[in-house]
């Protein structure tokens, strides 16, 4: 057999979710190895999350039912309840206990009104804790250094998982494309695990523009699926109401790649009073949704994009507070990009957030054996159509915790697992990159906020051809980039064909030729 390692748990991907399996199972005396295929582990949705992250406070049936409103009824109770249960342990135990997390406070001892507890869109109360509007590198940062000191943990950077060992419907590990020394693979290198935790995030790439770092390809959807893992709710993909509209004349050109991610302005922003307006300066969401700005974001993003059909834009107009001193990140960002707040900050919806991804129990169980998955890549059931604010860090954490605790126990068991073939046929030139466009092409175009069902057949068409294709040299090729677009090309011909199995409308899945049926759009089209 060639070289390989072994791992207790091996966890592939370090935002939250991940890095919380990590620490659990550590914490239960496991050797964890955990692998990124980012250059900095930072470098994962979570550092880029701006609200915070919801608590029950006293409150967890009010969460609850806030939860499942949000999702129009579609989301798991059960699912829900383990959230809900596990909100406020989860956070005091790791994040304040462990890693010393100070959000933004008056003072005071967890839960005491010393708490700046925010407010976001379709919550009934103010429960979102958050450091400024950057709470996502405020908790990772600090996790991934306790991590990092910790002696039962290992972390891999730039090293993407290719494949998962499968036998007889056990997951074995992944192969992975370099060494634990660094050194570039050609033939993939096996990890055996005793459990394998997939926490690779969403599928931001697999879009125009997202609210996502690029590496965003939907890995660990992509590989769970063909080795056979179920996979549920693919077409809820959720369009955040509010990113920066780069199509704005107000917009600059990015000056930096810095400064070209897509600047997402915050749920926050509104749930301290911000109004949209259209291009004729008209406030129009409280003829929408009884809500107005706070409806379920679902609603929101649909009126923004018709908003801007209709008036040619619309605008957040942040005049009815001090949006600089209460988000001076916020602020910032937007001065990079040319854009003065004072004149209401140009938005569109752009690609967010998976609530749907690998099948797993409420302790983070995939259909196949010793496989997890926690984080965006999972679908837990807790967010059904259309996922509540400030909801994705507190799923990573509780799942995370509670599937790392889960998959201690097993032992390795090193099989012989195929080689990854690399024969190095003449690959066309830029053949990634250009499949890659193919892609975003036809999921901006077909598979996007407002859908229809000639559109998604013909872009499950495309897809699968695209598929076909991309799997003919991957087949003959280890390159990273073949195999994210593998992965790419497998989970959006899943959210396509999802799409356009399901022909109800309801929460992020909207058809424009069947009516809605969501319980949380009275006054939507
Ligand atoms: C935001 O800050 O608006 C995003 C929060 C979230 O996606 O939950």
């Amino acid at each position: 057999m060639t070289d390989y390692i072994t791992a207790d748990v091996l966890v592939v991907g370090t935002g939250i979710a991940g890095c919380a399996a990590a620490l659990a199972a550590a914490r239960e005396g496991s050797d964890v190895l955990v692998a990124t295929k980012a250059e900095r582990p930072e470098d994962a949705s979570t550092d880029w999350a701006q609200g915070g992250i919801a608590v029950s406070r006293d409150d967890p049936e009010g969460f609850k039912r806030d939860i499942l409103a949000a999702s129009s009824n579609t989301a798991d109770p059960g699912a829900v309840d383990v959230l809900v249960e596990n909100a406020n342990d989860a956070v005091e135990d790791v994040l304040l206990e462990t890693l010393g997390i100070e959000f933004d406070t008056a003072g005071g001892e967890f839960d005491s009104p010393g708490w700046d507890y925010g407010r976001e869109a379709a919550h009934s109360e103010n429960r979102i804790l958050h450091v400024n509007a950057e709470t996502g590198s405020h908790i990772l940062r600090p996790l991934l250094s306790y991590l990092d000191d910790h002696d039962r943990v290992q972390i891999l950077e730039d090293t993407a998982a290719l494949d998962l060992i499968t036998h007889e419907g056990r997951v074995h590990g992944v192969q992975l494309d370099r060494t634990p020394d660094g050194e570039r693979s050609r033939t993939g290198y096996p990890v055996f695990a005793g459990s394998t935790v997939l926490a690779t995030g969403g599928i931001g790439s697999l879009y125009p523009r997202s609210t996502n770092p690029t590496g965003s390809t939907g890995d660990g959807i992509g590989m769970a699926a063909l080795a056979g893992a179920e996979i549920a709710d693919m077409e809820y993909v959720q369009f955040h109401p509010t990113a920066l509209d780069e199509t704005s004349a107000d917009v600059a050109e990015a000056a930096d790649s810095d400064a070209m991610e897509t600047v997402l302005i915050s749920e926050a922003v509104r749930g301290e009073g911000a109004h949209l307006l259209n291009g004729n300066g008209e406030r129009f969401m409280p003829a929408i949704h009884e809500d107005a700005e706070l409806a379920p974001r679902d609603v929101v993003a649909r009126a923004v994009a018709r908003g801007r059909d209709e008036t040619g834009e619309v605008r957040l107009d942040v005049s009815t507070f001090d949006f600089a001193a209460q988000f001076p990140d916020l602020a910032e960002r937007c001065e990079r990009r040319g854009v003065d707040p004072a004149d209401g900050i140009p938005v569109a919806p752009c690609e967010h957030f998976l609530c749907g991804g690998i099948a797993v129990d409420d302790r983070g169980r995939a259909s196949l054996d010793r496989l997890f998955a926690v984080g965006e890549c999972a679908r837990t059931g807790v967010h059904g159509a259309n996922r509540l604010a400030s909801t994705s860090l507190l799923e990573g954490l509780v799942w995370g915790l509670r599937a790392g605790e889960t998959a201690v126990g097993n032992e390795p068991e090193p099989i012989e697992a195929a080689d990854l073939l690399d024969s190095d046929p003449d690959l066309p030139p830029r053949f990634a990159a250009e499949k890659f466009t193919r892609l975003h092409r036809v999921m901006g175009e077909h598979v996007g906020l407002r859908r229809d069902s000639d559109g998604l057949a013909r872009a499950a068409a495309v897809l699968r051809r695209l598929k076909g294709e991309v799997d003919a040299y991957v087949r003959t090729r280890t390159a990273r980039d073949l195999y994210e677009l593998r992965h790419a090309s497998v989970t959006a011909l899943l959210i396509a064909r999802a799409a356009a199995e399901n022909e109800r409308s309801v929460g992020c899945h909207y058809l424009v030729d069947e009516p809605t049926e969501s319980t949380a759009t009275p006054a939507d089209d």
